[in-house]
């Protein structure tokens, strides 16, 4: 039976993944790569079949272990983690040494034209070590919303990015998990295939709050500062320099870019449109509102 490892597997993409792997009726084993696997085993309860590994990205000691028998790994980039040849390459060549063949990678739309993210380097350094690979980029998720987004959202009613008015192509990270199950199911037929995944919609944070605003009783507006101000903000409410500055080349950078492309990957598989923003606002609106005073 096809031993599958999935990391990152209580986050976002990892999380919807697993629910599609879980209900398609597969021969696989899969198995969740995670720090902390009580908490994991309590986020998967329902799922009977889901074992569990020990896997630290920062911690060499819990490479091996992870791997044994394992022939595929879903593998994402923890947002917090940009220094590939740290991490990364030491991952990859113990994912080699066990055995490993092939590794289906959560890349970012636009990886290939960007040598400074770091998906574009660990893409290079799946191709050097020769596995069969799979590379799936995504463009920006809706969930940014219901995630990073979301502190000011309920606190000050706002969503504030140095974004201006850039268009961005906004996915559901469930369409995302439905696909990289479809891809880990059918690997061999996809293999060595970089695949965009985008929802159908590009649209600005304008637009964006004008769908909110639709769904929710306290009005939202988006206020698009410039970057100085931005950071200072940012580092106010105490959040990490690194990952302001993440935050400021998602946002800022698209502004002197063309819109991103749409793809017709989803639709081509599965036979139906990807999300649309207001099926996705529709969806979560709950967590939009404020939340209640104790
Ligand atoms: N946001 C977007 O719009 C967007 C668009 C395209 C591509 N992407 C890419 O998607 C990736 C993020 O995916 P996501 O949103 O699903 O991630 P996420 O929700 O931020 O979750 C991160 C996952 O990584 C795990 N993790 C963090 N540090 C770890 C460590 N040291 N060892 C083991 N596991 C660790 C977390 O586990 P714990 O539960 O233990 O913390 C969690 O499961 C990034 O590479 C990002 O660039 C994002």
């Amino acid at each position: 039976m096809k031993k599958i490892l999935i990391t990152g597997a209580t986050g976002n993409a990892g999380c919807s993944l697993i629910g599609f792997l879980c209900r398609l009726s597969i021969e696989y084993q899969v198995f969740a790569g995670v720090r902390d696997i009580g908490r994991a085993k309590k986020i998967f309860a329902k799922y009977q079949d889901l074992q569990f590994r020990n896997f630290d990205f920062e911690n060499r000691e819990t490479f091996e272990e992870v791997f044994v028998n394992v022939d595929t790994v879903f593998l994402l980039r923890p947002p917090h983690i940009s220094d590939t040849e740290t991490y990364f390459r030491p991952l990859l060549t113990t994912m080699r040494a066990q055995g490993v063949k092939e590794v289906l990678f959560l890349s970012v739309q636009g990886a290939e034209k960007s040598k400074i993210i770091p998906h574009n380097k660990i893409e290079k350094l799946i191709l050097d070590f020769g596995f069969k690979y799979i590379f799936l980029r995504p463009s920006y998720f809706m969930q940014n919303l219901t995630t990073t987004l979301l502190a000011d959202i309920q606190k000050y009613r706002k969503i504030i990015l140095p974004a201006g008015k850039a268009k961005f192509n906004w996915v559901d990270v469930e369409n995302i998990g439905e696909s990289a199950a479809y891809l880990l199911a059918n690997f061999k037929e996809c293999s060595n295939k970089s695949i965009e995944l985008t929802g159908n919609e590009n649209l600005n944070f304008y637009e964006v709050v004008d769908q909110l605003n639709q769904y929710t009783d306290n009005k939202i507006d988006y206020v698009s500062p410039n970057i100085i101000s931005f950071y200072r903000l940012k580092r106010k409410q105490g959040m990490r320099k690194g990952m302001i500055m993440v935050m400021i080349m998602l946002h800022f950078l698209p502004r002197f870019q063309n819109e991103p492309k749409i793809s017709n990957f989803y639709e081509q598989i599965f036979g139906k449109e990807p999300t649309r923003l207001w099926q996705f606002i529709e969806r979560e609106k709950a967590i939009f509102e404020k939340p209640k005073e104790d």
